[in-house]
């Protein structure tokens, strides 16, 4: 009786321990994903203190730069972030020509690389716009801070574009005729909403009018879209991909190999 009363006391024992290793697995399974998250949410904190540091940094640099009467109009959100900004003027600021600089997409950015540009006492920004509100916009505040000598900004409506046999919604190719020797292409426009890979022309359309040695900046590089376009730029051309630190815009180099248009 005592031998029978010692194995149920066992079996019970062992029916105890299997829950138990049963509930601690469960536990296991409930605790990890919540682990995972919480060191997610500790890394994009992380990284947003370490952005917003240097945010803050590019902000001030860039104020530091020009002397003004009228504020410069603010960075990030639509406009280009702080540190890409600081990024492109560094470049432009240390080239010994007069550069020639093509954007495509006007705003903010406009008016900063004009200041540069007219702090530099030379030099040509040639600016893409294709909606009439913006161009309108972007062309006033380039009159009201003096720096029309130095900035146009073009009216290009985005017209029907095929290239390879995709079809493509680009700025009227009309508004580049006379740009020749480009030495900065700025990507930041047509907006994601145009179509798919819209800004992928870009490429293909001005690589014949770049200078030896043009860079090319490619704004939002971290999207599927402009990740894909630039992959298929760095297939299609002599192009080469510089390391861009904290950023997400791409920075690339044309040393002059290949020549094409449309
Ligand atoms: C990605 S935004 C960037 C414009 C510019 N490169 C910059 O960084 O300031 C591209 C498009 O936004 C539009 N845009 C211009 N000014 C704007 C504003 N104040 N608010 C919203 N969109 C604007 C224009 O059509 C422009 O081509």
């Amino acid at each position: 009786e005592g031998e029978d009363g010692l194995r149920s006391m066992r079996g019970r024992v062992d029916e105890l321990c299997a829950q138990v290793k049963g509930s601690s697995a469960q536990i296991v399974d409930l605790l990890t994903p919540q682990a995972d998250w919480r060191i997610d949410t500790t890394r994009r904190l992380q990284r947003l203190t370490r952005d917003t540091t240097n945010e803050v940094q590019a902000v001030m640099q860039l104020h530091d730069l020009y002397p003004t009467t009228i504020p410069l109009p603010t960075l990030g959100g639509w406009a280009l972030q702080a540190k890409s900004m600081v990024r492109i003027l560094q470049a432009v600021a240390v080239t010994k020509n007069d550069p020639l600089v093509v954007e495509c997409g006007s705003g903010a950015s406009t008016v900063w690389i004009g200041a540069l540009l007219r702090e530099r006492g030379g030099g040509k920004l040639i600016s893409l716009e294709h909606d009439e509100r913006f161009y309108d916009e972007t062309r006033q505040m380039v009159v009201d801070h003096g720096l029309e000598q130095f900035v146009e900004v073009r009216l290009a409506p985005l017209r029907p574009l095929s290239l390879e046999g995709r079809d493509f919604e680009w700025y009227a190719i009309e508004a580049l005729e006379d740009v020749e020797g480009i030495n900065f292409v700025l990507v930041d426009g047509p907006p994601q909403a145009t179509g798919k890979e819209a800004r992928y022309p870009a490429m293909p359309v001005l690589l014949g009018k770049l200078a030896r040695h043009a860079e090319i900046f490619v704004d939002d590089a971290e999207r599927p879209d402009e990740s894909a376009i630039i992959d298929r730029w760095l297939a299609d051309f002599k192009l080469t991909l510089s390391v861009q630190p904290a950023t997400r815009m791409a920075h690339i180099l044309y040393d002059g190999g290949v020549r094409g248009s449309v």
